[in-house]
């Protein structure tokens, strides 16, 4: 009994900061999200999202624009998260400013250009800028998830730059060989592959046990 609970404290480690900007694929946020609320490994999710990102998550999902913080991250994982805390991204001086915070990890999902030009230049704007490069600082796990197309030059040489510095880039480039029926499926295989990236266990496989397909004989 004592080493059943001691199992799941150790387990229940991990806090993880979730961005979200004004790229389109909210989907992709609220997947994560739903994901993180259910891990035994993930304790505490920090949340920021921005303006556009509030504006875009009331475009494409079933959330009301004049919600709160808390309310849209509930609407989104569709029950009160007992594990989010919501950070306002204007609130510079919140605990994920700081590098002395520990965080295990953060991601950007979906990552608009325009943050990931400020990222680059590292002339944050926002709490969500300041977490991120915090991360950087600090070489802590970044996983980026640009969603843009077509992608510019600038574009191109902000995500080698963040590379560089040591980001995961992990475009929205959702697979199709595990052969998803629904967007659903589509969006859940790409979160597990994110989740691969900020180092946490998922209940699925993505690990790719290689072809038996006669044509790669050919
Ligand atoms: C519905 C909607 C969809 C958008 N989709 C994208 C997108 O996919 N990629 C992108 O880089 N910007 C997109 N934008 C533009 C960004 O929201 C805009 O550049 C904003 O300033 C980004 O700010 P942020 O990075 O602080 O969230 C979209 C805007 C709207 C309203």
């Amino acid at each position: 009994m004592l080493s059943l609970l001691r199992l799941a404290t150790i387990r229940l480690v991990k806090t993880i900061t979730v961005g979200i900007s004004g790229a389109s694929g909210a989907i992709y946020a609220q997947r994560l999200l739903m994901q993180l609320e259910d891990s035994a490994e993930v304790r505490q999710i920090n949340v920021v999202i921005s303006g556009p990102g509030r504006r875009v998550i009331s475009d494409e999902l079933d959330v009301s624009a004049t919600a709160d913080a808390e309310q849209i991250v509930a609407e989104m994982i569709g029950r009160p998260s007992t594990k989010t805390i919501v950070f306002h991204p204007g609130d510079i001086g919140a605990a994920i400013a700081s590098g002395s915070y520990p965080v295990d990890a953060m991601v950007i999902i979906p990552c608009s250009s325009s943050t990931l030009g400020v990222l680059a230049s590292g002339s944050s704007r926002n709490l969500l800028h300041r977490a991120a490069d915090v991360c950087l600082k600090e070489g802590r796990r970044l996983v980026i998830v640009p969603r843009e197309t077509p992608l510019t030059t600038i574009h191109l040489e902000n995500m080698l730059k963040l590379r560089q510095a040591g980001a995961m880039i992990v475009p929205a480039m959702p697979a199709f060989y595990h052969r998803p029926a629904n967007i659903v499926e589509m969006v859940d295989h790409f979160i597990y592959r994110v989740m691969d990236h900020l180092g946490l266990a998922h209940s699925q496989e993505t690990v790719w046990q290689g072809d038996v397909s006669p044509v790669s004989k050919i």
